[in-house]
């Protein structure tokens, strides 16, 4: 059925052509509104606000669905497939057949080493720089090493550049580690998979091979592929809207990382951490921070719960907590921090103030205690986010730069500043 939509405004009716996407999501096209009413809409958030068509992944957000490429993120649990994997399927729209994922993870395999001047980058760095900022700074300073990567001008180019940016972001962020601990900055080992070779360059010592336990791997290759890409969310909404003017693959990922940086957003797993270590230094009882967290006035957010599109559970946070359960158990690790977070969840899911405002764990909420079993330090949370969330990045730009109709985003605004007033001279105000 063709859906209408009618708008009048001061008595003159505009019809208005409503869009349907594949899974019958509808949309009212606005594109000639202000052309033919000269108003704008409004909406701050754009919390209504469809910004592109895009056939990389779908939410349903009520009732907690999340796809890539239109297969369900279940399916990629236990067992799953190598990130790489994902990250092909994501980028390049199709499960790859074995020979491109060979051509592809070898792209990634022969090209994780940085530049050996890049190093000197790291040590300009202070040894407690954050580590997000370290690795949006090194994301441009590794094309400086690429130019022919400014303009990818076929599938090819492109093919290398994603490759290259994917191995490579594991090597920065593991030699910020290395960097922030003075320890010697570990090469890459091509006979390692994916999250092998980064806990390697991670925790190995140059007289000792770091020993990689299969279920540590295996929870941090599920941990990248739960991240990959979350259709329009703010990070991707910044790599789109750099994207937009043309900038290049690189410096368009670099701005998602700084978008990604933010506590409600990308740092939402290191405030969890912070948040349950607080509650659990002051001893504090979960059902008073339940009770913080609804009054508006303590300044206390349950980090990790809420969502702008999931208002239902995140169907990663699911996945999440029951790996959680699994690595803890392998590990024989008795993580009071989880307990908190079990109780915090059990007392908010029963919460009327949490069911009113559909307020459910989010993918931010189990991750955190994952990685800390793992041993991945704190400060690393939202650049082991950004390592995940890469191939969602590449995609999203690419899907832009390969649409006929882009055009640079500019949003519009209402001014609500100074009427017109005039310049008066510094000698005679007051
Ligand atoms: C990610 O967009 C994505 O897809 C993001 C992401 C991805 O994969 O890219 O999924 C990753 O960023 C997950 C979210 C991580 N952030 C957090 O966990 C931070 C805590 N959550 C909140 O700050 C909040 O829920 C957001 C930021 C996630 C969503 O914010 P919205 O959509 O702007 O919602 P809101 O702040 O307007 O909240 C609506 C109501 C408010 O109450 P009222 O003003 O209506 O009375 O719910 C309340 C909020 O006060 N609320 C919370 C809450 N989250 C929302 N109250 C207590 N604790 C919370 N966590």
């Amino acid at each position: 059925m063709a859906h209408q939509a009618t708008l009048t405004i001061d008595g003159k009716v505009l019809e208005l052509p409503v869009l349907e996407g594949t899974e019958g999501e509808l949309a009212i096209d606005i594109a000639q509104l202000r052309a033919k009413t000269g108003l704008i809409t409004y909406d701050p958030g754009y919390g209504n606000t469809g910004a592109c068509r895009s056939a990389i992944t779908f939410i349903d957000g009520e009732k907690g669905i999340l796809r890539y490429r239109g297969i369900p993120i279940e399916e990629f649990d236990r067992p799953h497939p190598d990130f790489l994997e994902v990250a092909a399927l994501i980028i390049f729209g199709e499960l790859p057949d074995k020979a491109f994922l060979k051509r592809f993870s070898a792209i990634s395999t022969a090209n994780a080493n940085l530049d050996e001047s890049m190093k000197h980058h790291f040590e300009g760095f202070p040894e407690n720089a954050p580590p997000m900022a370290q690795l949006s700074a090194m994301l441009n300073a590794i094309s400086c090493f690429h130019p022919e990567f400014f303009t990818l001008t076929n599938g090819v180019s492109f093919e290398q550049a994603a490759g290259r940016v994917i191995s490579q972001i594991r090597t920065v962020a593991a030699y910020s580690y290395r960097r922030s601990k003075g320890l010697p900055f570990i090469y890459p080992n091509p006979a390692l998979r994916y999250c092998a070779n980064f806990l390697h360059m991670m925790f190995s010592m140059p007289y000792q091979d770091y020993l990689v336990e299969p279920e540590i791997e295996d929870a941090l290759n599920l941990i990248f592929i739960l991240h990959a890409d979350h259709e329009q969310n703010c990070s991707t909404s910044t790599v789109r809207m750099v994207g937009s003017s043309q900038a290049n693959l690189f410096a368009s990922c670099a701005s998602g990382v700084c978008a990604l940086w933010g506590p409600l957003h990308g740092g939402a797993n290191l405030a969890v951490i912070e948040m349950l270590e607080s509650i659990q230094r002051g001893n504090q009882k979960p059902e008073d921070c339940i009770a913080l967290a609804k009054d508006k006035s303590s300044g206390f957010r349950l980090m990790g719960f809420g969502h702008r599109i999931y208002k239902n559970y995140d169907p990663r946070a699911k996945i999440l907590k029951k790996c959680c359960d699994r690595v803890l158990k392998k590990l024989g690790i008795q993580d009071p921090l989880l307990d908190i977070a079990r109780r915090l969840e059990e007392l908010a899911l029963k919460d009327p103030y949490f069911i009113e405002k559909k307020l459910y764990p989010n993918v931010d909420f189990y991750s955190g205690i994952i990685m800390r079993a793992i041993g991945i330090p704190t400060s690393m949370f939202p650049v082991m986010f950004s390592i995940g969330r890469l191939p969602g990045w590449i995609a999203q730009w690419k899907e832009q730069q390969d649409d006929p109709a882009k055009r640079i985003a500019r949003p519009r605004q209402i001014y609500v500043g100074a009427p017109l007033r005039h310049y008066v001279p510094l000698e005679k105000r007051k």
